[in-house]
């Protein structure tokens, strides 16, 4: 399994298993028990995906120090008094003694988020979190963090073809701060698209695959969520084979032509 270094020395795996809308008990259950038999040990959840016990079972009797498990402060609960208790409430629920990344889902910038991520920080003190990071984040968002002294490890936003955040993306290198693209396959339309098509055919791959390893080697982690065995199986077969650097900037362009973001709920705050 590929890793990456954190900016805090722990280290996380290039590719995990997505669990958004996996709450349907067998789908979830046989979905993440499949991933973990292909080689997947990085398990995307959060609060408000309602599946936290589902996970549990998933991932019971495997070697908790082989696991990679994320999940995230719902925002209704963006309150520095909070922090702890969500997280053991997350804990308990996972059955687990600590995670390996607590983030903040959403930014809300009613709410002292520079506070909530240091209350996510004196957790690692605790033991209840090995990293912390943030969902969602702009480079404005991501500047009022580190302006006020706090140092997180991660920024997990959309990221595709269709959505290729390079001024987020050299920000965040230029921080330390490593990248996790959600909706990576930009939630199956990249099976669709016409350049990355041609690709497939040329690298005799997946549009998914493709994909994902356009992300891969710009160090990006990605968690694609998939409930069919092939896809699952699939999405996790990218190591054997090299994007040339001329089709890496083949698929860097395509967001000038069919840009789209896919996840903008109405309290979102990208514009910022
Ligand atoms: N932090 C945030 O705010 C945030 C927001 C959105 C998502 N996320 C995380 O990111 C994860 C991934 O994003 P996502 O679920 O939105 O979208 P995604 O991973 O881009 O796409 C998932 C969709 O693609 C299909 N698919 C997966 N692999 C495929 C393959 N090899 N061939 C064809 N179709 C395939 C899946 O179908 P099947 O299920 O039928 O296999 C599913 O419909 C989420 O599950 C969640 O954990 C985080």
């Amino acid at each position: 399994m590929l890793l990456k270094k954190l900016n805090d020395g722990n280290e996380i795996p290039m590719i995990g298993m997505g669990t958004w809308q996996q709450t349907e008990k067998d789908n979830c259950i046989n979905a993440i028990k499949y991933a973990l038999k292909v080689g997947y040990r990085h398990i995307d959840t959060a609060d408000i995906y309602g599946n936290h016990t589902l996970v549990k079972d998933a991932i019971k009797g495997f070697s908790r120090e082989k696991l990679f498990i994320t999940t995230k402060l719902w925002r209704d609960f963006l309150d520095p008094k909070l922090v702890e208790s969500q997280c053991d409430k997350a804990l308990m629920e996972l059955d687990l003694d600590y995670l390996d990344l607590y983030l903040v889902h959403w930014p809300d910038r009613t709410k002292p988020l520079a506070e909530i991520s240091y209350e996510m920080s004196k957790l690692k003190e605790k033991g209840k979190v090995k990293s912390i990071g943030v969902c969602n984040y702009t480079i404005n968002h991501l500047q009022e963090l580190i302006n006020q002294g706090i140092k997180i490890a991660i920024n997990q936003v959309e990221y595709h073809p269709f959505l290729n955040q390079e001024s987020l993306l050299t920000f965040c290198n230029r921080h330390s701060i490593s990248l996790i693209a959600y909706s990576p396959i930009a939630r199956g339309q990249v099976f669709q698209d016409p350049d990355i098509l041609q690709l497939s055919k040329k690298y005799s791959k997946t549009p998914g695959q493709v994909t994902l390893k356009w992300m891969i080697q710009k160090d990006i982690v990605v968690i694609p969520k998939a409930t069919s065995e092939k896809h699952i199986k699939d999405n996790f077969e990218i190591f054997d084979f090299e994007i040339s650097l001329d089709d890496m900037k083949k698929i860097d362009e395509i967001h000038k032509i069919r840009p789209q973001r896919l996840i903008n709920p109405e309290f979102s705050d990208f514009v910022y």
